[in-house]
C-alpha cells in the first residue's frame, strides 16, 4: 500500500521530528516524511532532516500582513511535495483559522501536557506549580484555538515529589517520542475517525478510545 506522505513543521530542536524520522525509516511503517519546513533558519532540527535525506526548507515570516504570505508559501511547498498530512513538531507559530480549516483533520500537533490541562507555553513550570500528580503529552488534531482539538494519543507521566522543570520535561519528552509515531501510524493505517470532539480508533472492527501510553496502574483495566 502507498505510504502516507507527511510534512513536518518545526521551529527548533526537532527531537520529535527525529522520532518520526526513525519510525518512518522502518520498512513496514505506513508513512513517509516528504518535507520538513522550519520557520527559523537556525533550527537545529533542519540538520536532522538533512541527515535523513529529507528535503528541508526554511520559510521565515514577519509580522502582521506577512502572515498570509507566510501561509501561502507553506501551502505551496506542501502541495509541491504532495504531502497529505501535516505534523507540527515544536512549531512555535500560530496558524490562522483559514489555514487550519483547510487542513481540518489532516493537521496534527504534539503538546507536552495532558490536554485540555495546561495549554500554551511554560507548561512544565505551571504543572509543578499547580501540584498535579500526573502530567504527560497529547497528540491531537489542530483546531483554530491553540492546543485544542480531538485527542488521538496521550502519554501519562507521574510528577515526582522532587521534580524540577528539566527532569519533568525530559521524562515527558521520552513519552512524546513514543506517542507521536503511534499517532502517525494509526492515522496512516486509516484507523482514526473524528466525530465531533472525539477520536475513535478502529481496533479489529470495533471502535476503541484513543490509546494512552503509561496509564497509571490504578486506572488500568
Ligand atoms: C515538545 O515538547 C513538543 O511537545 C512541544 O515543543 C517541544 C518540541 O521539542 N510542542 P522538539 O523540537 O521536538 O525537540
Amino acid at each position: 500500500m502507498a505510504k502516507l506522505k507527511v510534512a513536518v513543521l518545526i521551529s527548533g530542536r526537532g527531537s520529535n521530528l527525529q522520532a518520526l524520522i526513525d519510525a518512518c525509516a522502518r520498512p513496514e511503517f505506513p508513512a513517509e516524511i516528504v518535507l520538513t519546513i522550519s520557520n527559523r533558519a537556525d533550527a537545529p532540527g533542519l540538520a536532522r532532516a538533512a541527515a535523513a535525506n529529507i528535503p528541508a526548507i526554511v520559510i521565515e515570516h514577519g509580522q502582521g500582513d506577512e502572515r498570509e504570505a507566510f501561509e501561502a508559501a507553506l501551502t505551496e511547498a506542501i502541495a509541491a511535495h504532495e504531502a497529505e498530512l501535516i505534523c507540527l513538531a515544536g512549531f512555535m507559530r500560530l496558524l490562522t483559522a483559514t489555514f487550519v480549516e483547510r487542513w481540518r483533520n489532516r493537521l496534527i500537533n504534539i503538546h507536552p501536557s495532558l490536554l485540555p490541562a495546561f495549554p500554551g507555553i511554560n507548561v512544565h513550570a505551571r504543572v509543578l506549580e499547580a501540584g498535579v500528580r500526573f502530567s504527560g503529552c497529547t497528540v491531537h488534531f489542530v483546531r483554530a484555538e491553540m492546543d485544542d482539538g480531538p485527542i488521538i494519543v496521550q502519554g501519562a507521566v507521574p510528577v515526582l515529589a522532587d521534580d524540577d522543570e528539566d527532569g519533568l520535561a525530559a521524562r515527558v519528552l521520552a513519552v512524546e517520542h513514543r506517542c507521536y509515531p503511534l499517532a502517525l501510524r494509526l492515522i496512516a493505517e486509516g484507523r482514526v475517525r473524528v466525530a465531533g470532539l472525539h477520536v475513535t480508533i478502529d481496533d479489529g472492527g470495533q471502535r476503541a478510545p484513543p490509546p494512552i501510553l503509561n496509564p497509571p496502574d490504578d486506572i488500568v483495566g
